[in-house]
């Protein structure tokens, strides 16, 4: 491990798109390579720091959707453009695009869910020839909890998608939870697929069940787990389920070993 990544540094914030009234994505300014759906230490001096995945990223610049909950997001909401973040990372798994491309892919997303699998879904929104289909099931809560409204209008033309709310009647949404669209998907159809689950725990555990009961096998799904964290580098085991450090061998997981973790 080098000694640099556990060094936070100065990032200049680009520009803040407020996506919600509680969340906001903060690009900044960073010439880092970093894999689809890893995350970074993000942190205000003498405030603290917190997890937060990437959920974008482009020429010079990254992005994360941040959700204002606590000490350290109420802190970074109060910050401008030309204002300072600081972090370290990138850290943790990330979602196997290698082992995707060329086949179909089912991803399944739940309220902030969206933000860790966001990127990935840009990846083949612009690379559309990488993939064979790629199906979007996106749940929120209500009308003002959606986000990334301008991607899911992007998405509608080169994914196929289902977009739905909790219990509000808006257009283009269904209304119910994602898990009551899975046997939507024409997963009978597919020569050979992966699914990727994100959001809060129970949505991942029942969509996951879901996915088993439409003839998913366990080995085809992967999903990716907000867990608290300190350290990040597997130093002092605040993420730890049982045995494993969440930190160094998640976020991203496949269900073979997620299962064991989402009960
Ligand atoms: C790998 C990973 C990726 C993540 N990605 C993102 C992301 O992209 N975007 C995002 O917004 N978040 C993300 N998170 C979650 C984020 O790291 C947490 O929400 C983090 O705790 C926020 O830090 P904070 O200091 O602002 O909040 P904290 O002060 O730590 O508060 C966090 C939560 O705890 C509650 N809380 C705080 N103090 C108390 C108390 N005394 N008693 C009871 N409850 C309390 C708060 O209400 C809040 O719900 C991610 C987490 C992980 C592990
Ligand atoms: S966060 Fe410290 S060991 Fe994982």
């Amino acid at each position: 491990m080098s000694k640099n990544l556990l060094l936070p540094k100065p990032h200049e914030i680009l520009e803040i798109i407020r996506e919600t009234e509680i969340e906001y994505t903060f690009r900044v300014e960073a010439d880092l390579k970093v894999e689809h759906g890893q995350f970074f230490q993000i942190s205000l001096p003498k405030i603290g720091e917190a997890p937060i995945s990437v959920s974008a990223m482009g020429d010079n610049w990254l992005e994360f959707t941040i959700r204002k909950v606590g000490k350290v997001t109420n802190e970074i909401f109060n910050l401008r453009p030309g204002d300072k973040l600081f972090m370290r990372g990138p850290y943790g798994t990330s979602f196997p695009i290698d082992k995707y491309k060329d086949k179909d892919l089912v991803v399944i997303a739940g309220g902030t869910g969206v933000s860790p699998v966001r990127s990935t879904l840009k990846h083949f929104y612009q690379n559309p020839d990488d993939i064979n289909s790629l199906y979007f099931i996106a749940g929120f809560k209500d009308k003002k909890s959606i986000l990334f409204e301008e991607d899911l209008e992007n998405f509608k033309t080169k994914f196929n998608t289902i977009y739905t709310l909790d219990n509000e009647q808006v257009e283009g949404f269904e209304v119910g939870f994602v898990t009551e669209h899975i046997k939507k998907i024409p997963f009978d159809t597919f020569e050979d697929y992966n699914v990727i689950i994100v959001g809060p725990p129970a949505m991942m555990h029942f969509a996951a069940l879901e996915c088993l009961k439409n003839g998913v096998p366990e080995e085809k799904i992967w999903v990716s787990f907000e867990r608290k964290m300190s350290c990040a580098v597997g130093k002092c085991g605040h993420c730890k389920i049982d045995e494993t450090y969440v930190c160094l061998e998640g976020p991203v997981f496949n269900y073979t070993k997620a299962k064991e973790l989402l009960d």
